[in-house]
């Protein structure tokens, strides 16, 4: 079993904050990825699960038990490190049986457990060698092996691929996918790659600045951003994300034409897209728009961006048009051949269903909350 819990957990060193006020539940099985730029807290957060240091407040909980004071060697987790720490006079086997040894097992359990982890991940073949005789991918699978041998709770893991190669380091996930898969075992796994936790994590937890932004399922978090911090962490190229006003047809910035009635469309200059939401009330709101770059459309005629082309990356597979619109460069992701040419000029269509709208203040998503609208005009149309 491994059911992780931090409740109101927080670290302090001196006056650095590196985790405020943490709530987090890891349910037996999952794979949860800590996500976020470098120094937002993932390690420490780790750490802290690992006993490796202590909460200034709160508690952290494994299976139930309060384990916030108990020693790391009696917590059951197993961490794997970047650096694998593997003993580099020790043979494959001898690293891997090393936990068990260290716990005074007998030869059998231990010959017996080595040898259902070495089936597991591949390893026979290598046994006799030392850590020097490996690649960087197969001393990442001994480290591996070694963690597995106590059959832990739950393995932590603190950026394990980043050491290898790019062509590794996707094979490696791979791996690792299915060795989850196949033992079912709890990871906790730390990582700023973005592409590691939309392909591994069950669930990711986007982390900025000590605190925890949003928990969900990477398609939860990619297609529902709670903010413009997750929405501009996630997807690459990011969302394209620009200020506009959202306003019913009729009041209108400078520069700017409008059509339709008691509609709401998100305007810029260049930009007038309709956003699907009728109203009578009156209403008005400051926004950062979101499209992501895979939902701009470009299209023959007139349409809700009018742009100029200023750079083509041509990806093989698709291109990336980007585009200047009043004073923002936009980015578009279209299939190949986009006929897109620099210097000329382009229209976009947008879905009112792509359009992600966030306060101009906050950066909290807005949410179109039709049953708040009342004669009063006081009462927001958008919520936070
Ligand atoms: N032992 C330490 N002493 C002082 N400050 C630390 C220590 N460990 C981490 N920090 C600070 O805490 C913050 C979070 O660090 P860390 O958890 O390592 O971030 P991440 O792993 O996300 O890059 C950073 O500001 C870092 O400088
Ligand atoms: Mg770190």
């Amino acid at each position: 079993m491994g059911r992780i819990q931090l409740e109101s957990v927080s670290k302090n060193y001196g006056n650095t904050h590196a985790i405020e006020d943490v709530d987090l539940d890891i349910a037996d099985g999952e794979f949860l990825v800590l996500l976020g730029p470098s120094g937002c807290g993932k390690s420490t957060l780790l750490r802290l699960v690992a006993g490796l240091i202590q909460p200034c407040e709160g508690r952290i909980l494994l299976d139930g038990n309060d384990i916030t004071t108990t020693p790391p060697r009696d917590r059951n987790l197993a961490m794997v490190f970047q650096s694998y720490a593997l003993y580099p006079h020790l043979s494959v086997a001898k690293n891997i049986g090393f936990p068990l040894r260290s716990r005074k097992f007998s030869r059998t359990v231990i010959a017996d457990s080595v040898s259902a982890v070495v089936a597991t991940l591949d390893l026979s073949e290598l046994l006799g060698r030392r850590p020097a005789e490996l690649s960087g991918g197969q001393r990442q699978r001994v480290a591996l092996a070694r963690a597995m041998v106590r059959d832990p709770g739950a393995f932590l893991m603190d950026e394990p691929l980043s050491n290898l190669d790019a062509k590794l380091r996707s094979a490696t996930r791979t791996e690792l996918i299915e060795l989850h898969q196949r033992i079912g075992t709890t990871f906790l796994y730390v990582t700023h790659d973005q592409v590691e936790a939309m392909t591994m994590a069950t669930r990711i937890a986007l982390m900025d600045n000590g605190c925890i932004e949003q928990v969900g399922t990477p398609a939860e978090l990619y297609d529902t951003p709670r903010s413009t911090f997750v929405a501009g962490f996630l997807g690459a190229p990011p969302m394209n994300l620009f200020d506009a006003t959202v306003a019913e047809a009729g009041v209108e910035p400078a520069g700017t034409t409008r059509s339709s009635g008691g509609e709401l469309h998100a305007v810029a200059p260049g930009v007038n897209i309709p956003l699907g939401i009728e109203t009578d009330s009156r209403t008005e709101h400051s926004v950062v728009v979101g499209i992501r770059p895979e939902k701009m459309q470009i299209v023959d005629t007139h349409a809700h961006v009018d742009a100029v082309v200023t750079t083509v990356e041509n990806l093989g597979s698709e291109e990336l048009v980007h585009i200047r619109v009043g004073s923002n460069t936009l980015c578009i992701r279209a299939p190949r051949p986009s006929d897109a040419r620099p210097g000329a000029p382009i229209s976009v269509r947008v879905d009112p269903a792509d359009v992600h709208l966030f306060d101009r203040d906050s950066g909290r998503r807005l949410t179109w909350r039709p049953e708040k609208v009342s004669a009063n005009s006081d009462v927001p149309l958008f919520v936070a």
